[in-house]
């Protein structure tokens, strides 16, 4: 076992198999976590340095609905130092504590009328814009890793039921990865749309591919903070993420508290 997972095994006798990474502004998932232990990024060689304002840099491990799982806090993206594979080292060392499910957050613009600020949107499928990869390097043949059924069939049924039991809507739909840190441009969204976009962000789809090369499965949800550059107008600004991002990551935070007492 490598030398972060034996430090994350001497903190804490759960052994969760389901592991949640939080996107900007959704740090108050963390307050349903049930008595958690909190190991710093910091004390975790290879966890990111969360440079990023609205991100927290911690890894808790603790129950959601009395279910084992670890949540990172905080996450690292490419737009950071341009590296696709940050999240790697993070991801390798849950994966050697024996997670085998990671659901994913993030804080995306929206291409989709039924999916306005303050929802939330079930990921089906990723457009890579930013053409990115984390694997590019990767010397074996594993870093051939087939992308068909990346997202989780079973665990997107099993959101969608409990997003209804909880009456909240949760439309489906495409995401597309853009770099950023720029926001995108309006000639950038109606590409996008044109080629099936239904939500655009800067992070996840690095860490689908990467937790799919480790052959985990993968839930994903877009926490939707504005409508996409052009649609409304609207000049698009990080403090609105921060500021919006809560609303729907309330309504996640149900969703996926009901969830995760079914995933046990
Ligand atoms: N574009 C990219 N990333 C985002 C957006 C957006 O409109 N909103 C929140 N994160």
């Amino acid at each position: 076992m490598s030398e972060v997972a034996k430090i994350i095994r001497a903190r804490t006798k759960l052994a969760p198999k389901i592991a949640l990474v939080l996107g900007s502004g959704l740090g108050g998932l963390v307050d349903a976590v049930e008595a958690p232990t909190v190991i710093d990024y910091a004390d975790l060689p290879g966890f990111p340095a969360p440079s990023v304002s609205g991100h927290r840099g911690s890894l808790l491990v603790g129950r959601l609905s009395g279910t084992p799982v670890a949540v990172m806090a905080g996450r690292a993206h490419y737009y950071e130092h341009g590296k696709a594979d940050v999240m790697r080292p993070a991801l390798e060392a849950l994966h050697a504590i024996g997670v085998g499910t990671l659901i994913l957050t993030n804080a995306a613009g929206s291409l989709m009328p039924e999916a306005p600020p303050g929802s939330v949107m079930l990921i089906e499928d990723h457009l890579n814009l930013a053409g990115a990869n984390p694997l590019i390097g990767e010397p074996t043949d594993r870093r051939f890793v087939g992308m068909t059924t990346a997202y989780d069939a079973d665990l997107r049924a099993m959101a969608t039921s409990a997003a209804k039991a909880e009456g909240i809507a949760l439309p489906s739909g495409v995401y597309a990865w853009f770099s950023g840190p720029s926001f995108e441009t309006p000639a950038e969204i109606r590409m996008a749309r044109t080629l099936g976009a239904d939500a655009v962000g800067m992070s996840t789809v690095p860490e689908v591919i990467l937790a799919r090369f480790l052959r985990m499965r993968v839930l994903a949800f877009s926490v939707i903070t504005n409508m996409a550059a052009g649609i409304t107008g609207a000049e698009l600004s990080h403090e609105d993420t921060k500021e919006v991002a809560p609303q729907g990551g309330e309504k996640l935070a149900r969703i996926l508290t009901r969830l995760l007492g079914e995933l046990r």
